[in-house]
């Protein structure tokens, strides 16, 4: 900000001449040491702010007339004085802005470093439990077909088990065979099929992904959503391997203090199929609000792959191998399981809105930092 320029006291030529050497000074001052001059001259030259424009407004326009050229010699002077410190800087170059006030001792502005989102980091940490276990990861594609996405996981075309999984379609997909037709899928569980059909046992992987659901989001649901599937096929397999490795994988989750609990369920492509529950970690189990007063958190679906699934298999792996028989039933057992990143990260961090996990608000994911 520019300050005020002196008083006037007297339009006599003492007066003026004290007035202008004060000017004068100020000029000299502030050329002396490292300026920019630029600023330099906006302070002085402006048309609108400049001092030279204040003097004359308070100076020049209220001067008696006999005053006016004595006043108009001295304030051209120091114009003149003004414009030869301009021409001077013109003519030498810049002055480094390191020298004109510029502190470059002073902290630069930090840019804190990236995180990974809190749903990446918690499906690679449960994808890491099934590494240490021996699995390796399998990826399919979100665009699936309905034979990966139903067919061959036992769903049959209008079967009501579909209605379970309400799904996004492809559109124009009429002319094709039902079971080439394109959707988004519901589920990883349609990479149990492309591996097995692409591999003999033994199989051991896991397949974290983005899924589709046809549902309206609420605080829990998102119609895009995140799994980890996984499944294990070899000889000798049985339920007590499968109860085994997910209460093993729930105490590598939440603490080797959680229980599980199995509980039946229904799956097309598994049987027995069965729900995971773990104890409340909220309250030990003791009934509480997040557990709705049950003590008992359900967390995922699991079950020993139907033989039905081992027949879709088989049928594919025959089309190129007539002799296969890598998945016969009577020789290779298996299981399977699936769970939700989302649902996995929100009793992890005991938040009760997915949406928290999508809108991108600093304030909630600066706590993952
Ligand atoms: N695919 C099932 C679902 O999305 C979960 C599941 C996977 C169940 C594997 C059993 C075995 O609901």
């Amino acid at each position: 900000m520019n300050e005020p320029i002196p008083q006037l006291s007297s339009y006599d030529e003492p007066s003026l001449d004290a007035a202008f050497a004060t000017l004068a000074e100020e000029v000299r001052s502030e050329t002396s040491a490292p300026h920019d001059a630029e600023v330099f001259r906006l302070r002085w030259l402006s048309r609108k702010q400049g001092r030279l424009k204040l003097v004359s407004d308070a100076w020049l326009k209220s001067a008696p007339s006999e005053a006016r050229k004595p006043l108009g010699l001295r304030f051209n002077q120091l114009k003149q004085q003004i414009e030869a410190v301009l021409a001077d800087a013109a003519a030498s170059p810049a002055v480094p802005a390191a020298k004109v006030g510029i502190d470059i001792t002073l902290p630069g502005s930090v840019r804190a470093p990236g995180i990974p989102h809190p749903l990446l980091k918690t499906m690679q940490e449960i994808v890491a439990v099934f590494h240490r276990l021996g699995y390796s990861t399998a990826l399919g594609p979100q665009v699936e077909t309905d034979f990966y996405n139903f067919e061959a996981l036992n769903f049959p075309p209008n079967h009501p088990a579909r209605d379970t999984q309400d799904t996004l379609v492809v559109a124009g997909q009429q002319s094709r065979p039902s079971r080439d037709r394109l959707l988004m899928r519901t589920h990883t569980s349609p990479v149990q099929i492309r591996t097995m059909v692409a591999q003999a046992p033994p199989v051991r992987i896991v397949v974290p992904g983005k899924v589709h659901r046809n549902d309206a989001a609420d605080a829990t649901h998102s119609p895009v959503f995140h799994q980890v599937e996984g499944l294990c096929v070899d000889t000798n397999i049985t339920f007590s391997d499968l109860k085994g490795t997910l209460d093993h994988a729930m105490k590598a989750l939440f603490g080797s203090s959680v229980k599980t609990r199995f509980f039946p369920s229904f799956f097309p492509f598994t049987e027995p199929s069965a729900d995971v529950q773990i104890s409340c970690i909220f309250c030990a189990g003791k009934g509480c609000r997040k557990c709705k007063h049950s003590g008992w958190i359900e967390l995922l679906g699991c079950g020993m792959v139907d033989p039905a699934v081992f027949a879709s298999v088989t049928a594919e792996r025959r089309k190129t191998n007539p002799a296969d028989d890598a998945y016969n039933p009577e020789r290779v057992t298996g299981f399977a399981f699936g769970m939700g990143v989302e649902r996995i990260a929100m009793v992890q961090h005991g938040t009760s809105e997915i949406g928290h996990f999508y809108s991108g608000d600093m304030r909630f994911l600066e706590q993952f930092a």
